[in-house]
């Protein structure tokens, strides 16, 4: 039998993984797509108990996690919007921390300041899975991402993946990068302002891994090559000073028109929420898959986390 390394570990960086992690990631997540089709749900987590506590808003990771803890019969602890002061120095995430840690099998955490979701697993015997640490990290929706792209592109032999917008705070993109960096033959253009760009220690790090990495401020002329488009929004919450943003928001805007020069066979992803960066009828394009695959996706990733780290014999 094979050995789930993520049974009762912490999720806190890509960086924990190899790619048989996420070959059996995958495939574990491929056969929580296929029960929700075939059955809607199961009770494989029945009895446990997932405490989602959310300091940061959230919409789709939240109700994301949510929906994969009661699909595989778990019960959940749905935390929103809670208020805080200054996380990482001071008390109030450890204490929070340790009280939930007593309802609960598993905590999803997301929360504004890089280095929070570590902090809490220092803390915490129950599994921590990081949703989002301010510009830091967030690994589910890396690891979503990645199952989009593999499981369109099946066994990556070479691979123009084109991050666009804003590369310095978005953490999506920090995780996805270093996920594609485990396989070969991969490159990455980043395009973003030059005031966003994309940190410079990951950079080091990919190109260390073999990566071919590229940066430049305008689009157009990468998308011929691009196999996948992977937009961002500018991270609003980030910037100290708005009118940057302002001036900023709309540096980067997805039409169909654009796209004409795009690859046939290449897919638009975004992590989503947009606003404003991809215009909707950039949706009717068979090739645009944030709505549809990469949002289911990351409902059948969740479970398979949730079922791998909860479940000794899942693979
Ligand atoms: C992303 C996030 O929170 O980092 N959203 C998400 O998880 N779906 C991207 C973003 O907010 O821009």
């Amino acid at each position: 039998m094979l050995k789930n390394r993520l049974f009762g570990r912490d999720i806190i960086s890509v960086d924990e993984f190899s790619l048989d992690d996420l070959a059996n990631i995958f495939s574990v997540a491929k056969k929580m797509q296929r029960l929700v089709y075939s059955h809607g749900s199961s009770n494989l987590l029945r009895g446990k108990i997932m405490t989602a506590l959310f300091y940061e808003p959230s919409s789709r990771t939240f109700g994301s996690f949510l929906a994969a803890m009661q699909r595989l019969g778990g019960g959940i602890i749905p935390i929103q919007g809670v208020n805080f002061s200054s996380v990482v120095k001071g008390e109030t995430l450890s204490d929070t921390i340790r009280v939930f840690e007593n309802y609960s099998d598993v905590i999803v955490l997301r929360h504004p300041e890089v280095g929070s979701a570590k902090i809490a697993a220092e803390f915490s015997s129950k599994p921590i899975i990081n949703s989002g640490d301010g510009v830091g990290e967030h690994p589910t929706q890396g690891l979503l991402d990645m199952y989009t792209i593999v499981s369109r592109f099946g066994n990556i032999k070479s691979l123009t993946v084109t991050m666009v917008g804003d590369m310095m705070n978005g953490r999506t993109v920090h995780s996805l990068a270093k996920l594609l960096s485990l396989y070969k033959h991969i490159h990455i253009n980043f395009v973003s302002p030059d005031s966003l760009r994309f940190p410079k220690e990951i950079l080091l790090l990919l190109k260390d891994r073999g990566v071919s990495v590229h940066e430049q401020e305008t689009l157009a002329d990468m998308l011929p090559h691009t196999d996948v488009l992977y937009v961002t929004r500018m991270q609003k919450e980030r910037f100290t000073d708005l009118t940057k943003y302002e001036k900023l928001k709309n540096y980067y805007i997805v039409t169909p028109t654009l796209l004409k020069n795009f690859k046939k066979s290449g897919i638009v992803m975004h992590p989503l929420p947009r606003v404003g960066e991809i215009t909707m009828d950039v949706d009717l394009d068979p090739r645009a898959v944030y709505i549809t695959e990469q949002m289911k996706n990351g409902m059948f990733i969740r479970m398979a986390l949730l079922a791998m780290i909860l479940t000794k014999n899942i693979l």
